[in-house]
This record gives C-alpha cells, sequence and structure tokens, in this order.
C-alpha cells in the first residue's frame, strides 16, 4: 500500500468531511509543523522581550539559512516576507517608474499582484502593457515570443508568473528570465506555487527578482514567504512597512516590520524537514502523476479539455466545466459555492478566457478516489 494519499491524510489537519483539492490557493500544514509553529509562539510568550531581543535575530537567520538551502541561493539575497503579495508589493513600490515607462505583464498573471501594478503605474504615470497569453496552442516557444516581443525602450520592468494562478501553467521562467536580459530589462517572477512543487536554483535561475511561498508547497505555516532580491538591487528593495531596519540592509530592512507573531516564518526548516521525510522528488512524482491522471479523468468526464498541454504542469490543472452562459467572476464564485454546498468537494472554479474552469491540486494526502468524486459531478444540474 502506498504511503500517500490515505494513508498519510492523518499527518494534516483536514477535515475529514471535506474532498480537499485545492493545496494551491492557501495550502495545508502538516501537524508536526504547525506544532514546531505553536512551539516558538508559547517561547515568545514566556518572556516575549528576551526572545524579541535574544532569540529572534538568530532564529529568523537559521529559518532564513534552510529557505536559502532548500531554494539553493544566496542566504544574504534572501528576505522573509509573509506571502507572495507582500514580496511582490515590496518591489513594485520600491522601484521607480516615471511617465510613459511601461511594466510588462501577462493575462495569466494572479489579479492581485496585476492590480498593484495597476496602483503602481496610476502612481507615477507608468503604463501597464499587458500581453495577451492564449491558453489555446500555448508553448514555451509562443510565451517567450510573445512576451519578448511585448519588451521596448519603454520597459522598465518584466512580470511573470512562474507557475499561472487561474490556468495552472508552469511557464518557461529560464528562458523568460534570459529574454528580460537580452534587453536589459528587470524581471519579478511571481512563484507563489513554485517553492516545492519545482525543484528550483534560484542562483542559476538569476531573476532579478523572485517571490515565493513557503505556506503552500513547501508546508510551512501560513504567512511564511521568500523574497529573492539580486545582488545589483539589494540597497534599492524596502519591505512594505518600513521600521527601524531602513537603509541598514535587506536583512535589517525585512527581518523587522514592526511587531508580528514570528511563528510560521520559523517553522520553515521543520515544512522542509516534513518533505525530507516523504523524500522531496517522491513528492514532486506522485504529485505530478496524480494530478495528470486525475486531470485526464475528469476532462474526460466532463467531455472538455485541460488548460495547456501537460508538459507546462506540475501539481495544478484547470479543467474546463461543461456548462453553457456567462464565464464571469460572479458565476465562478456561485458556483464554486454551490459545488462546496452540495458535495463539500473544496476546488475552486474560475473565469479564464471567456471559460468556467475548475482547478485541482495534488498532493501527497490526495487519492484518485477523491477526484473521482469532482469527475461524476453533473455540471447540468448547476
Ligand atoms: C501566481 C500567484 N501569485 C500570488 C499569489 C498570492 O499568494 P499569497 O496569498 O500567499 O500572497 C498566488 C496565490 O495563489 C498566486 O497563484
Amino acid at each position: 500500500m502506498s504511503e500517500f494519499g490515505a494513508a498519510c491524510r492523518g499527518e494534516f489537519l483536514l477535515d475529514p468531511a471535506v474532498t480537499f483539492l485545492n493545496h494551491g490557493s492557501f495550502g495545508a500544514t502538516p501537524h508536526a509543523v504547525m506544532d514546531a509553529a505553536e512551539g516558538w509562539r508559547r517561547r515568545m510568550e514566556a518572556d516575549t522581550t528576551g526572545f524579541i531581543r535574544r532569540i529572534w535575530p538568530s532564529a529568523v537567520a537559521a529559518a532564513r539559512h534552510a529557505a536559502a538551502a532548500f531554494l539553493k541561493t544566496d542566504p544574504e539575497g534572501l528576505a522573509l516576507v509573509d506571502n507572495a503579495t507582500q514580496g511582490a508589493n515590496a518591489v513594485l513600490q520600491s522601484l521607480d517608474f516615471a511617465p510613459g515607462d511601461e511594466i510588462a505583464v501577462t493575462t495569466h498573471g494572479y489579479r492581485a499582484v496585476a492590480k498593484t501594478v495597476e496602483l503602481v503605474c496610476r502612481r507615477t504615470g507608468a503604463v501597464p502593457r499587458v500581453v495577451a497569453l492564449p491558453f489555446d496552442g500555448l508553448t514555451d516557444d509562443l510565451v517567450v515570443a510573445m512576451v519578448g516581443a511585448a519588451i521596448g525602450p519603454r520597459t522598465k520592468l518584466v512580470v511573470v508568473d512562474h507557475i499561472t494562478s487561474p490556468t495552472a501553467l508552469v511557464l518557461p521562467v529560464a528562458r523568460l528570465v534570459a529574454e528580460a536580459k537580452k534587453h536589459g530589462v528587470p524581471i519579478l517572477v511571481d512563484g507563489a506555487h513554485a517553492p516545492g512543487q519545482i525543484d528550483l536554483d534560484l542562483d542559476a535561475l538569476d531573476a532579478d527578482f523572485y517571490v515565493g511561498n513557503a505556506h503552500k508547497w513547501m508546508f510551512a505555516g501560513k504567512g511564511a514567504a521568500i523574497l529573492s532580491v539580486a545582488k545589483r538591487w539589494r540597497a534599492r528593495i524596502h519591505p512594505t512597512s518600513i521600521s527601524h531596519g531602513l537603509g541598514k540592509g535587506l536583512h535589517a530592512e525585512f527581518d523587522w516590520t514592526g511587531t508580528r507573531d514570528v511563528g510560521s516564518w520559523l517553522s520553515i526548516p521543520d515544512g522542509i524537514a516534513f518533505g525530507e521525510r516523504y523524500g522531496w522528488g517522491r513528492i514532486r512524482a506522485h504529485n505530478d502523476a496524480l494530478c495528470a491522471r486525475a486531470a485526464v479523468r475528469i476532462a474526460g468526464a466532463y467531455g472538455t479539455e485541460i488548460c495547456g498541454p501537460a508538459g507546462m504542469r506540475a501539481h495544478l490543472a484547470a479543467i474546463r466545466l461543461p456548462v453553457e452562459g456567462p464565464a464571469d467572476e460572479a458565476r465562478a464564485i456561485a458556483l464554486y459555492g454551490a459545488l462546496y454546498d452540495r458535495t463539500r468537494i473544496q476546488a475552486p472554479v474560475m473565469a479564464f478566457g471567456d471559460r468556467l474552469w475548475v482547478r485541482i491540486s495534488a498532493q501527497i494526502y490526495n487519492d484518485m478516489a477523491q477526484y473521482e468524486r469532482l469527475a461524476a459531478v453533473d455540471w447540468r444540474a448547476y
């Protein structure tokens, strides 16, 4: 019997009444990691001042070093942040833009980051240059060609997702970083879903900025994420909340942004250790294979298609819903709610490109029987 699926579900706090197919949105933290985070919180409460003055700095540095080793990057350029949104905001709000400058983004980008780009543009007079990537017939070559074609003399930043949120596609970020470099333009990679899901080597990638969550696929407590900053930018990037460390370097600025609960950050090494117990390579192979099999099964049952080619997917897949009518956000929210109310299946429904999609995730606690429940849903009744 496999050690994955139902056999390891008890490692997590997941409600057995819910068919949880949405690791992607917020992750799921194992008991062992929750306990570690709680242990740190209790230590802090026992002597808060002593903890903050004497333990906090070295404990945060240890968590940062563990994350840096896991992501294969120099800890000097790594800052801990609460989530990918915050990391992307730190970059976008730290850079200087002038009227007429362009920030290249794609239509597959995460909406919250796109909104930050919009606000920065409104404040500075810069303009978003939106690359409308298709999802039918998408290939790595096409992504690179289309993003490359959008980079012009006024482009001051390129923003791309490593794994897209609504369409669940792994974009060719190494080639996109090379493309941006060719044009001499910095690139921010939004890797919210990548750490843990993809074997990353951030130093080899050498993006100017890379944000990623530890609370999704690295099993850390919620509110644990990284911002990696290339050496050439380190003095220019500030957190979204300025505190005593201003001007004293990346770590001084990001480690202390005001009093906060640090338990989730400090649980990062425990999340990595949890994955090591099963083997990160084995986890990835299991999740990739399960996701691919489940997506084919569900799309077959619905008589629809999976978004994007198999080669551009990892632990996430978006499958088109067999429903007619409007494909807007309100309908997606209504369908998601109805799915959960009627079946207790937890899977996001998204509107994208005039179609409605359900996105599945595959994590070690999932098995095919759970996806069969989603495959059996009769959407005509919704
Ligand atoms: C591409 C992308 N960026 C950013 C985020 C936001 O992550 P967080 O809520 O941890 O900031 C997500 C969340 O799913 C995402 O898919």
